[in-house]
């Protein structure tokens, strides 16, 4: 187990406390049971089961970033959208996407360092000037911050885009490696709200509302994946990739029914299957640890 991880859920729990019972990130949420039809346009890209033309079962999970589940919806402005595919074998493989393109560190290290630097947040209430402040430390974070300054929160769990942040290699039947990053793009289209009608919505507003829909009709996404160019940074969350790069519709989503018997599921974005392999980045390698150190504490505490 990398020490480093320990160190980080440690840090987590001494900023923003500890919940019996919850994950130590992304607290409240809500599951459900899908269903995933591959349309068959990567099947040249990927030796993927799931990514062949074909149906899969799947699992859902939306989620409000912030670890402390008390945190009103708006202030968790950062949405998590889970997904467990089935495959055949029986084995699983996940895609762990948020409404945010980047995330605000490279390195682990860095990520517990700014969570120490970041009083505010112990308050549930990031203080902008705060964060603004670490730009001088940490330049590489600064996409991030000036993200969070204009960010605003999708107006339902439904209605957001959902981004990979990191990236992955799609490995074909000949071996050959394309690097990709996933994007799960609404079927009901993107819609955002202010921050001002945010503030004004009740706590848990966003799961009575996926609740809603889902009981009136399934809950449709779009898998694209972004194919990635020689030169573009496959060990760096803190950046993007060009806006103009190709983008592929690999399948759809449907959400069906709601299953909260499986909220204990812990979707370790490295959990991977033939096919696919976890780029160099860092965060990525590193959340596999501290995901499972969470669920072992949120686990042992029942
Ligand atoms: C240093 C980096 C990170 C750390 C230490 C971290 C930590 C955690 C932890 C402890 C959990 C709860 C795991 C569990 O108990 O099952 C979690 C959940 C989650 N994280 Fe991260 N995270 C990191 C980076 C990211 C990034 C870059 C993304 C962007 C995709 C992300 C998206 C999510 C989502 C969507 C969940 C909820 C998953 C669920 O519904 O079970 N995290 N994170």
């Amino acid at each position: 187990m990398d020490k480093m991880a320990k160190t980080a859920i440690d840090q987590i729990e001494k900023v923003f406390g500890t919940y019996t019972g919850y994950r130590r990130a992304h607290a409240r949420g809500k599951s459900y049971k899908a269903r995933f039809t591959a349309n068959g346009s990567a099947s040249h890209l990927t030796a993927a089961p799931h990514f062949q033309k074909s149906e899969s079962g799947a699992m859902v999970r939306f989620s409000h970033f912030s670890p402390n589940p008390t945190w009103a919806d708006a202030m968790s402005p950062v949405k998590g959208m889970a997904v467990q595919f089935q495959l055949p074998s029986g084995e699983a493989t996940n895609i762990v996407g948020v409404t945010s393109p980047i995330f605000f560190a490279k390195i682990p290290e860095v990520f517990t360092e700014m969570l120490g630097v970041v009083k505010s947040f112990k308050k549930g209430k990031p203080s902008l000037t705060e964060l603004a402040g670490l730009l001088a430390d940490y330049p590489e974070s600064g996409a991030m911050i000036a993200n969070i300054r204009k960010m605003q929160a999708p107006a339902s769990f439904a209605t957001g885009q959902y981004h990979s942040v990191h990236a992955f290699y799609f490995i074909n039947q000949e071996g050959q490696r394309q690097p990709i990053k996933y994007l799960w793009e609404p079927e009901s289209g993107v819609a955002t709200l202010s921050p001002l009608d945010a503030v004004a919505l009740p706590i848990g507003f966003f799961e009575a509302d996926i609740e809603d829909r889902v009981a009136r009709a399934p809950v449709k996404f779009r898998l694209d994946v972004v194919l990635g160019q020689p030169g573009d940074p496959t060990d760096d969350p803190t950046k993007e990739w060009p806006k103009d790069r190709e983008k592929l519709t690999i399948g759809y989503l449907e959400i069906i029914e709601e299953a909260p018997e499986a909220d204990g599921i812990m979707y370790d974005p490295t959990l991977m299957t033939e096919g696919i392999e976890c780029s160099e980045d860092r965060i990525l390698n590193f959340r596999h640890d501290a995901y499972s150190i969470s669920h072992q504490r949120r686990t042992s505490e029942m």
